[in-house]
């Protein structure tokens, strides 16, 4: 079977944040072209996306995606999550996020990259962040870097050459348990790999969103945030060629 989301279809706890729970959806009745004729998902938007900045208006009116001709809302292109709305997504459809993979290797000689310990749920997860309205995609990366894994301290120069030679890893959706049948997440992952020691003058130090900062392993056991883990399958992968 082709791939099908799961982290989206979670039915043993509620929806984060909230007390709605999704409409379990079997693995066979994922996609949208599997007939269920009495599918009705829960809709549910969370208060604290209404009206902000950052997210679209109550009615949404493109038509970049495939979408619903009932309730004109995008569709998520995997398939059903159980639940109709935005949730705690601030767009319709994709909403967009950068995870930048900065590695080296250690003395030792394994790969590694700089993780930091998320302030919302304390897990270990690449510095990555959401992309701001306007913003293109190569500066998310260094900003959220930069927030999180720097404290801020922008030192244009002396990562210059490190930014200058990044990899991308991955693009396309994510299976993240924010998603819903009308608003999903989707990630660029960029790898910049460290090969002169640019990062032994500059003070990582946790910052924004982070709470703690430190080099992991690719091969540590170590469980990560969302779908980082499989972003780091795919960083051993590209450094194993
Ligand atoms: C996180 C990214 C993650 C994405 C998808 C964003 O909120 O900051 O690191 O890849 O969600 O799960």
């Amino acid at each position: 079977m082709s791939f099908v989301h799961q982290k989206c279809r979670n039915v043993d706890v509620p929806y984060l944040g909230s007390q709605i729970y999704r409409t379990s959806v079997p693995d066979d009745l994922v996609k949208w072209n599997r007939d269920w004729a009495d599918y009705a998902p829960p809709n549910y938007t969370d208060k604290k996306v209404h009206g902000q900045a950052w997210a679209d208006p109550e009615i949404n009116d493109h038509n970049q995606y495939t979408f619903d001709p009932k309730t004109l809302s995008p569709i998520n292109p995997i398939g059903r999550t159980g639940l109709a709305g935005r949730g705690l997504l601030g767009r319709w459809g994709p909403n967009h996020a950068a995870d930048p993979i900065v590695s080296r290797i250690s003395d030792e000689g394994h790969l590694e990259f700089v993780a930091i310990q998320r302030r919302d749920n304390r897990e270990w997860a690449i510095p990555g962040g959401m992309v701001d309205a306007g913003e293109h995609v190569t500066q998310t990366l260094q900003r959220e870097f930069t927030e999180e894994a720097m404290n801020g301290n922008i030192d244009k120069d002396s990562l210059k050459e490190l930014w200058s030679d990044g990899k991308e890893l991955y693009r396309g959706y994510v299976d993240d348990p924010r998603n819903t049948d009308n608003a999903w997440m989707e990630t660029v992952v960029f790898n910049f790999h460290d090969s002169n020691g640019l990062l032994n003058n500059v003070d990582l130090q946790a910052g924004d969103d982070a709470t703690a900062l430190r080099w992991i392993r690719v091969d540590s056991k170590e469980p990560l945030y969302a779908s980082h883990a499989h972003f780091i399958d795919l960083l051993k992968s590209a450094h194993s060629k």
